[in-house]
């Protein structure tokens, strides 16, 4: 029998795709000579928007601006913890000008402490909060550099985690944080951060490189449901046996950009630990 799974409430910040589009190449999937459609990216990302309520969270809304195709992926605007914003600091020029509009959306909510990154790194895409660590990834976006400053102003342990598969760019493309334990793609780390992965999560799920591609790991769990890419059935099977709830989301048109759910979600961890502050 799997362990019952029981979800927590959860506190996120999304930001409507109205100027989405693939403009420019910063990853492997992003083709700017391939076509998109904003209107159904759109409506893709409502679905998202309505299921995470649908669930019992709350979501918050950062406002899209022009120009900015890729702040949709609100999920690299900060990394939150406990009423500490550390505001992203982009790898690419591109998309530089997200930092600011995230930084002043923590301003103007009065978190207490909102960060100007000194290095660069790219939010919740390449750190993960598992428990009482922060997982954090680097290789292709966020700085080695980073972790530190992450761990100072954060207050929590940082576990350094190397990326070394371009298609797999983002800590958050490579692994899921699951309630107590995680789910990950071994092939996208290094040597050495699949050994310490392995001893930090003897009992992982390990995905394999077809659910990665579909970006199952791109996931969000609330403690029982997972939220994923509907094309990554084998790992929603795999999690169904583990006592999950897998929810299948189609995200297709975001994926052109090369993100999928857990990019679009940007989860303001621990909010009730600060409820007054943090609103
Ligand atoms: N086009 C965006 C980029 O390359 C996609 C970001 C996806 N976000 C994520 N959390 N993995 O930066």
């Amino acid at each position: 029998m799997p362990t019952p799974r029981t979800a927590r409430p959860r506190h996120y910040l999304m930001c409507r795709p109205t100027h989405f589009t693939v403009s420019y190449r910063i990853n492997p999937w992003m083709d700017p000579a391939k076509p998109t459609d904003t209107g159904l990216a759109v409506l893709q990302w409502e679905r998202l928007y309505a299921l995470h309520q649908e669930l019992g969270h709350t979501v918050e809304l950062i406002d899209p601006l022009p120009g900015l195709p890729d702040m949709v992926y609100a999920a690299n605007g900060a990394t939150v913890l406990d009423g500490r914003a550390l505001v992203a600091s982009f790898r690419h020029p591109e998309r530089a000008a997200e930092a600011p509009a995230y930084r002043d959306w923590f301003e103007q909510r009065g978190y207490p402490v909102v960060h100007t990154a000194r290095h660069t790194n790219e939010g919740q895409g390449d750190y993960l909060v598992a428990g009482d660590r922060i997982l954090a990834g680097s290789g292709f976006r966020t700085d080695r550099a980073a972790h530190a400053e992450a761990e100072r102003v954060l207050g929590a342990p940082v576990v350094g985690l190397t990326l070394v598969d371009p298609r797999f760019y983002h800590l958050d493309t490579a692994l899921a944080v699951l309630d107590d334990d995680i789910a990950y793609y071994p092939g996208a780390f290094s040597p050495e951060s699949q050994e310490t992965l392995r001893a930090l999560y003897p009992d992982a799920l390990l995905a394999d490189e077809a659910d990665a591609e579909a970006f199952g790991l791109n996931a969000i769990c609330d403690g029982r449901h997972v939220l994923l890419p509907e094309t990554a059935g084998n790992l929603a099977d795999r999690l169904a046996d583990r006592g999950f709830q897998p929810i299948g989301v189609d995200l297709s048109e975001l994926l052109k950009g090369g993100g999928s759910v857990k990019c679009c979600t940007l989860e303001l961890h621990r909010a009730e630990a600060t409820a007054g502050g943090a609103r």
